[in-house]
């Protein structure tokens, strides 16, 4: 099949040709949105989860969409290791603030616009260009301390945003990677806004892997209760089934069911490895019509195109101590969390301290997260399939 036609997007970040298996999640976002516009009453903050590839990111996009269409004041941010959460959100805000004096009357962001401005000169985030000269709010967002500065940042965008009869949205993706002090400081910031009553419109998604609920826990201990935890897991089989068939019969071509078969129970569920087969199936196919060769051929090519994508380069960059244990991890978990404990006896190590720098290594990288204290696991889907191929 013609590839400049294919409808898949295998790859971080890349909008699928349709949003499987997230309706429910877009219809409480719709919730909200509907709350925030009609009632100018905000909501409890949500915390979206889940392994690498599955679908994080996209989801966070959707939600920038609907609310850019809805006109809020809108910051999506990714965090960096090493980059300032602070300046990032500042320069996408800013973005967001330009584009609304143009549409509203500027003097309902003044005094947004005004501390604003404080915000980015105590924290000497450098000029950051909002489209007019402004000069800074005496006695808001002036300490210099990220979680004071951030809170009446935060404030003064949820009263601007009622003001002007829409809602303010934030929404910070690889979560996971922001300092302690970063996310103690969000953290404070909702609490400040889930305690106005009415709740200011102001909304927060955060994004992360399965590891970022216990690390906001640790950074406040209030975390557990300010935000909705909301898991994004791998798909069933009637939107894995939709995922692969719908953009397929939109340009006009059609699975055999057998071909399907065999697609779907190579993807697993996994949203990207989804992207990954339906690309490799359409492109490998000579008709319209998906035979089962074409899928097994098509699996086959998706498979190596995971690997490099997603397996080899974490793996070529571990080291061989964390190498050893990410094995140990496979041969006993199969994809599943393991105690640390049992893999240092499956490692004949005296006990699990020894484990604890590559462990805590690996957690750095992104690699393996625990799910529970004292348990391993891997936050790349079918890596440890991977691993034990690897000789
Ligand atoms: N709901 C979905 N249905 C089908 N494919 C999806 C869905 N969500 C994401 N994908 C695909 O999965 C891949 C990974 O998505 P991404 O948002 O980058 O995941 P994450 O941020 O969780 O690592 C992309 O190729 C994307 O097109
Ligand atoms: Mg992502």
């Amino acid at each position: 099949m013609d590839p400049v036609l294919n409808p898949f997007k295998p790859g971080a970040g890349q909008r699928p040709p349709i949003l499987a298996g997230r309706d429910a999640l877009l219809h409480d976002f719709d919730i909200v949105r509907r709350r925030i516009t009609e009632l100018g009453e905000g909501d409890r903050s949500w915390i979206l989860t889940g392994l690498r590839g599955v679908g994080k990111t996209v989801l966070i996009g959707e939600l920038e969409r609907v609310a850019v269409n809805a006109e809020w004041l809108v910051a999506k941010v990714e965090v960096r290791k090493g980059h300032g959460l602070a300046d990032e959100l500042a320069t996408r805000l800013a973005a967001s603030l330009r584009r609304a004096q143009r549409r509203f009357d500027p003097e309902k962001l003044e005094s947004l616009l005004r501390v604003f401005k404080s915000f980015t000169a105590s924290l000497k985030l450098g000029v950051i260009n909002l489209g007019v000269e402004i000069t800074p709010a005496a006695g808001y967002a002036d300490t210099g301390r990220l979680s004071t500065d951030l809170t009446d940042l935060f404030v003064a965008l949820g009263e601007a945003a009622r003001g002007l009869g829409v809602g303010g949205l934030i929404l910070v993706d690889e979560l996971q990677d922001a300092t302690a002090e970063e996310m103690a400081a969000i953290s404070t910031a909702i609490h400040q806004i889930s305690q106005t009553s009415p709740m200011l419109p102001l909304f927060f998604v955060g994004a992360g892997l399965p590891s970022l609920p216990s690390q906001l826990a640790t950074a406040n201990s209030y975390a557990e209760r300010l935000y909705q935890y909301r898991t994004l897991s791998v798909l069933d089989a009637a939107n894995s089934r939709a995922a692969l068939m719908q953009p397929v019969i939109e340009r006009d071509a059609v699975w055999d069911e057998d071909a399907l078969e065999v697609a779907m129970a190579a993807a697993n569920g996994y949203p990207y490895f989804l992207q990954e087969v339906g690309k490799a199936v359409w492109n490998f196919a000579d008709g319209p019509r998906f035979t089962v060769e074409d899928a097994k051929v098509g699996t086959e090519i998706a498979r190596e195109e995971v690997n490099a994508g997603l397996y080899q380069s974490r793996w070529d960059r571990a080291t061989p101590a964390q190498r050893e244990l990410l094995r140990a991890l496979a041969n006993k978990g199969h994809g599943e969390g393991v105690m640390v404990r049992e893999l240092a006896r499956a490692m004949k190590k005296p006990n699990a301290s020894v484990l604890s720098v590559p462990r805590d290594e690996l957690i750095k990288k992104g690699l393996v997260y625990a799910p529970e204290r004292g348990v391993l696991a891997f936050t790349v889907p079918g890596f440890h399939q991977f691993i034990l191929n690897q000789h």
